[in-house]
């Protein structure tokens, strides 16, 4: 995602979509008709139902192929050491858009995660303590066809690329998990600090590898836009109180990021952290 790389919980709008006038989609009736379809499918999902099945169409298959064909060299240049691990435990076909149900059956036996749809953004809480119970909210919809590298809005490229190999991993599934008991025991003003906290390490966290800076966050590892930007963006000391205070601005590229000194230092800090 680009501007407006919001990771899928902030805000409490979208019944059904309500694009912006800026978003590449918000003169394409056939586009708005495809997101509302998408949306309602989430929308009428139970727990328990069969998960609601987007069979992609050619377009958004040529997106996702548009999208691989960039993002893999940026991956190779700026993804940490794990993430470029957690790939190859959970490669993702290039060529081809998986649904949830096929996502969910590779990924729930790796780390008991499995995605479940959401119409749109939903509220932090409730992002949060799903993920407790090791569910991770997520759109189902693609991006807009005239801009295969930029999206306002979290998307399917943005959960599948940014957060997936993660919760196929063991120790970010594990923390994605940290978050969500966090949560489940925190009042408001704590789920304010976790989601900050959340966004600033999960979503655009940055690190140190063997003498680079290096990506671990979703938002920015799916995103062709930030993964060009964020060598340039303030880099701030690792901090996590710090993190707990600064509210942070899902509208436009990050203006600055949080580098931890070392993966595994931002895993122990944030699990010490979450547990306090
Ligand atoms: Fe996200």
């Amino acid at each position: 995602m680009e501007p407006s790389n919001s990771p899928g919980f902030s805000g409490a709008r979208i019944e059904l979509v309500q694009l912006e006038r800026d978003h590449p989609g918000f003169n394409d009736p056939v586009y708005r008709e495809r997101r509302n379809a998408i949306a309602a499918m989430a929308q009428r999902y139970r727990e328990g139902d069969p998960l609601p099945n987007v069979e992609y169409d050619a377009d958004e298959q040529t997106v996702w192929r548009t999208v691989w064909a960039e993002l893999d060299a940026e991956h190779r240049r700026v993804a940490c050491r794990a993430y470029r691990q957690a790939c190859e435990r959970y490669p993702f076909d290039h060529h081809t858009i998986p649904s949830f149900r096929e996502v969910n059956a590779r990924l729930q036996p790796m780390q008991g995660f499995s995605l479940l749809p959401v119409a749109g953004l939903v509220q932090p809480r409730v992002f949060l303590e799903e993920l407790g119970a090791r569910r991770f909210l997520a759109t189902q919809y693609m991006r807009h066809g005239s801009t295969p590298l930029y999206t306002p809005e979290p998307d399917v490229v943005h959960e599948y690329i940014g957060h997936v190999p993660w919760l196929a991993h063991a120790e970010l599934a594990e923390l994605n998990h940290a978050f969500g008991q966090a949560a489940l025991r925190a009042d408001a003003r704590r789920i304010e600090a976790l989601i900050r906290v959340y966004w600033y390490t999960i979503e655009f966290g940055i690190l140190q590898e063997e003498g680079a800076l290096k990506v671990y966050g979703a938002g920015i590892l799916s995103s062709f836009g930030e993964m060009r930007r964020f060598a340039d963006a303030e880099h701030r000391t690792w901090d996590l109180e710090a993190m707990a205070d600064d509210d942070f601005d899902p509208t436009d590229y990050q203006d600055h990021l949080y580098v931890a000194p070392s993966y595994a230092r931002m895993r122990e800090d944030l699990l010490a952290w979450l547990r306090a």
